[in-house]
């Protein structure tokens, strides 16, 4: 379960009486969400089809036996889900095989090179994910896996050593996976990158990592019910936003949420960061970050404010000199910054997961969906294009042909 107290430390800042004009608004939106043209947002059907999910857990037990490691290759929406996922849930040490990697999320030489070079002499297979197929990063990264694979499998081999997760019609990977006969996952039409860490996308990566992909969705629908408590904090930030807050840092004190902080970044930088508006998010990793961007956050420039995520029960660490567990330390630094922040001119919107499992993560996955929604939605914008990250796209493409 996850507890949200968002008003102890943002009281200072946000008054009942600026949450009033936000009244209808707010209501209309959640009509759309429950019976308008947004529920498609709140329905697991959408993300993940029951077919589908049966074909990923097949699949993964087949990728299970078959390989020692499983390359995922995407960049954005196309893996930074399932990377958070991971990592979040993932023990830090001696992970099981297969090992998951992640490619295609750079054009850096030096890292391909000892990319290619680890996995050369290893059982691979590749998921190669992008939803329109044509995207520069994991085009690149596909090809010189290809002709890796090409040198250890045989064509008939590669049919079951390439798995491919793309629109279910359209562009080049749709349309090579038809023509070899490759593996194929279907990305929902409506569900963008940044949103589609429920779908194949996502959940396929996850599932060959061990995560329980059957409780994160689970987790996720908890969600659904809930729409008010995503409203509310979309209109929270909206009004810190209205005052002056332009960035939010996304903050937590389990540095194996950190991916899932990038995740959060992509999310609301992509859905709300259009028409010179939007709310510039970051991230601090608590409490290494104390000690940099801590400094800013208390007596900086007061644009900021915070979105922190804490964990109550955590794996127990005694500490005898102090006669408690270190999570309770944890928490209770937790607790001070908040105040000391807000003391200072950054609020705090605190976040609680009872523990950290599939469960609470997908909750909290799809809880920010909506927030993001709705966020741009208050915006008055569309939430669901990102036309400044085709742009650079388009340039690259313009200068390659
Ligand atoms: O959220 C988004 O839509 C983007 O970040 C995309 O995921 C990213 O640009 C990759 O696009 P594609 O999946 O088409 O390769």
């Amino acid at each position: 379960m996850i507890n949200f107290d968002f008003h102890k430390y943002v009281s200072n800042f946000v008054k009942k009486e600026d949450k009033v004009e936000y009244l209808t608004k707010a209501r209309e939106i959640k009509a759309r969400f429950i019976e308008g043209d947004l529920k498609y947002w709140n329905s697991l059907e959408s993300f993940i089809p029951s077919k589908e999910l049966k074909k990923i857990v097949n699949m993964t037990d087949y990728i299970k036996s078959n390989c020692n490691v499983f390359v995922v290759i995407g960049i954005g929406g196309s893996y930074m889900g399932s990377k958070a996922v991971i990592e979040a849930l993932s023990p830090m040490y001696n992970r099981k095989d297969p090992e998951v990697i992640f490619m295609g999320t750079n054009l850096c030489s030096e890292e391909y090179h000892e990319t290619l070079d680890y996995i050369r002499d290893k059982e691979v297979i590749v998921n190669v994910i992008s939803k329109s197929g044509t995207t520069l990063e994991p085009s690149i990264a596909f090809d010189l896996v290809l002709d890796l694979m090409k040198e250890k499998y045989s064509e008939e081999e590669l049919k079951n050593r390439i798995i491919i997760t793309t629109d279910p019609e359209k562009g080049d990977l749709r349309k090579l996976a038809d023509l070899k006969g490759y593996v194929t996952f279907d990305v929902p039409r409506n569900i963008g990158g940044r949103f589609s860490c429920l779908t194949p996308v996502g959940l396929l990566p996850m599932a060959v990592a061990g995560i329980d992909i059957i409780e994160l969705i689970k987790g996720a629908k908890v969600s659904y019910e809930r729409v008010d408590r995503a409203i509310e904090y979309a209109v929270i930030r909206d009004v810190l936003y209205r005052k002056g807050k332009v960035i939010e840092s996304f903050t937590v004190y389990n540095p194996k949420l950190y991916y899932f902080t990038e995740w959060l970044k992509q999310l609301f930088a992509e859905t709300q960061g259009k028409n010179n508006q939007g709310i510039l998010p970051i991230s601090c990793v608590n409490t290494r970050d104390l000690h940099s961007l801590g400094q800013f956050l208390q007596e900086g420039h007061s644009i900021i404010f915070e979105t922190v995520i804490g964990i109550d029960k955590d794996k127990m660490v005694t500490l005898d000199k102090y006669d408690m567990e270190l999570n309770s330390l944890n928490k209770i630094a937790l607790d001070k910054v908040g105040l000391a922040h807000s003391n200072g001119s950054t609020p705090s919107n605190i976040i609680t997961i009872d523990e950290k499992n599939e469960g609470t993560i997908g909750e909290l996955i799809h809880f920010f969906i909506l927030a993001a929604i709705v966020g741009a939605l208050l915006l008055d914008m569309n939430p669901f294009d990102q036309p400044g990250v085709e742009e650079y796209k388009k340039l690259i493409n313009e200068e390659l042909d």
